[in-house]
């Protein structure tokens, strides 16, 4: 039996154990996928010994995707480019590291936009700075687009980000200042909140996108809930939408493949039992 984990703290509310608790009886597999609770101050001890208590890796989440960047052996360049770490297994006896946000965000796109979506994608504009922001420049940053602007509460995180992902890209990665985003907006064809900004609990995030172009997309991915403020906002304007669940759900596929050598479907079944957790929670 394949064991895998995801450890965090709190991890109560994770629901990557029904996602992958879901592929394991899709694909009838001899395997587990348990949640584990680890402060901070263990998490070392639980990143050198999970081998030795029989698990083959597993998802790393709040607070410990810094930690987990620092202290795997090797990384995957999506990593090193985001600088966290929220999925560990080990490959011929080394404990590696990846960050599959990247590619969950990107597989998203391209599941609810067609392939080629981003041809006549010149500018995009992506709000936030943080972890989640970085993993959507740094996919972004693999497509043939011309510019991304990043926009953010705090500047300087801004330029932080932009400083650490502009290195050997050819897309131009500028920041701007939140006040300038009626001039950004205008030109933006897809449009991505990475903020908290319209998060259950939280205050919306409240752009005019009255001047956005007629074809601009507009994603989020805040999902709970999944129509953000944001995104019926958007609809209201008659602009396209993507909403944040894909990338959940898409962000768990390297991780199954790695632990237990299947590649899983993100199905309309697994999206249909998330969406039912999420409206059940609230
Ligand atoms: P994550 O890893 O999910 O990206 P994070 O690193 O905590 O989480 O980043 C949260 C993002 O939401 C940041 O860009 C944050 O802006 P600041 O850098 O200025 O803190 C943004 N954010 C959170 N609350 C916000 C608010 N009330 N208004 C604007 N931006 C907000």
């Amino acid at each position: 039996m394949t064991k895998a984990f995801v450890v965090g703290h709190p991890i109560k509310h994770s629901r990557s154990p029904l996602i992958h608790g879901y592929w394991l009886e899709r694909y009838g597999l001899d395997g587990s996928y348990d949640r584990i609770d680890v402060a901070p101050v263990n998490f070392g001890d639980f990143l050198k010994g999970f081998r030795s208590k029989g698990y083959a890796g597993g998802n790393v989440t709040i607070p410990h995707k810094e930690m987990a960047f620092f202290n795997v052996e090797r990384r995957t360049a999506q990593a090193e480019r985001v600088g966290a770490v929220n999925t560990v297994w080990i490959e011929d006896g080394v404990l590696w590291g990846d960050n599959t946000d990247v590619a969950g965000f990107m597989a998203h796109l391209d599941a609810s936009l067609g392939t080629g979506w981003e041809q006549d994608v010149e500018t995009v504009l992506v709000l936030g700075a943080g972890g989640a922001a970085r993993a959507v420049v740094a996919g972004l940053q693999d497509r043939p687009i011309k510019r991304i602007f990043v926009a953010n509460r705090t500047p300087s995180k801004a330029e932080d980000l932009a400083r650490d992902l502009r290195s050997g890209s050819p897309v131009g990665l500028e920041t701007s200042a939140w006040e300038a985003l009626p001039r950004v907006i205008p030109h933006a064809r897809l449009i991505v909140n990475t903020t908290s900004l319209g998060m259950a609990g939280q205050p919306p995030l409240a752009l005019d996108l009255s001047r956005a172009p007629r074809k601009a997309i507009v994603a989020d991915i805040v999902y709970v809930p999944i129509e953000t403020p944001l995104l019926a906002a958007a609809s209201a304007e008659g602009l396209r939408t993507v909403d944040g669940l894909g990338m959940l759900l898409h962000q768990a596929v390297p991780g199954f493949r790695r632990w237990f050598g299947v590649t899983p479907e993100v199905t309309p079944e697994l999206r249909g039992l998330i969406l039912a957790d999420i409206e059940g929670a609230r």
